[in-house]
């Protein structure tokens, strides 16, 4: 297993935000995190990245217990993250943000900005142009394409498509396949539960700081209860 999130109980002050959440992400795989607002996905993300302490449980990555490893080292050791917001540095151009992206590894950056550029072609044209006068879809990228400058082996996504529009949507989707059959595991959270099922292997579902439900993504596309909930409900909407 990649990375094992293990009965994980993390706080903001006197709030339980997470009480006890288990994920797996094996090597390979796309994973999605589902679940209403406030359900605890983002914190997940920022638990495992480093950004919030645990209260309890444990979190291994390639085997090794990194509860209580650095985020800055946990990004070293292959995991990314795109933050929630996107994060990009607005005064930098679009080639500086990827630049900082590998800022802290070794090894041939060129390639992988090659490889981003690749990923994403609108990036590649506005490559001078500064991060804080893109658009929101293309600042979007951006993150995405600057973590994946950090050579992850698992990339955390919080809410790619927010705030996209729907064609532009369905193109980060895309990508995100793509990024994947490169080689790169994904754990993704999304609102667009009926998309990251799509694309997804595996999905759990949280509630209230819970997990609910786990199972093949293709399985919680047909199950009752989470179309009620997160599909939309009626039958049309799976297609
Ligand atoms: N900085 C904070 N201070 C206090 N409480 C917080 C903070 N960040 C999150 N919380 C609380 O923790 C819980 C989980 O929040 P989280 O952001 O993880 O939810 P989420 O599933 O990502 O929701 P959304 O879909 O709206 O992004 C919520 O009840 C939220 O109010
Ligand atoms: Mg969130």
């Amino acid at each position: 297993m990649l990375l094992e999130i293990r009965d994980i109980h993390v706080h903001y002050g006197k709030i339980a935000a997470l009480k006890g959440v288990s994920v797996d992400v094996d090597e390979g795989e796309i994973v999605t995190l589902i679940g209403a607002n406030g359900a605890g996905k983002s914190t997940t993300l920022k638990t495992i990245s480093g950004l919030r302490p645990l209260s309890s449980g444990r979190i291994v990555f390639g085997g090794r217990n990194i509860s209580k490893v650095a985020g800055h080292k946990r990004v070293l050791m292959g995991i990314g993250q795109a933050p929630e917001g996107r994060g990009i540095f607005p005064g930098m151009t679009v080639t500086e943000n990827l630049f900082m992206g590998a800022y802290a590894r070794k090894g041939n950056v060129e390639k992988d900005l090659k490889e981003v550029f690749d990923l994403f072609p609108r990036l590649a044209e506005r490559k001078d142009q500064a991060g804080g006068t893109m658009s929101g879809g293309e600042q979007q990228m951006l993150a995405i394409g600057r973590a994946l400058m950090t050579q992850p082996k698992v990339l955390l996504l919080d809410e790619p498509s927010m705030g996209l529009a729907p064609k532009l949507i369905q193109q980060i989707f895309s990508i995100i396949q793509e990024i994947n059959r490169r080689g790169t595991t994904v754990l993704l959270v999304e609102q667009n539960a009926q998309q990251a099922l799509q694309i997804a292997h595996r999905a759990y579902v949280l509630e209230t700081g819970a997990v609910v439900k786990s199972a093949p993504a293709g399985e919680l596309l047909d199950d009752p209860q989470v179309r009620a909930a997160y599909l939309g409900g009626g039958a049309e909407s799976a297609i």
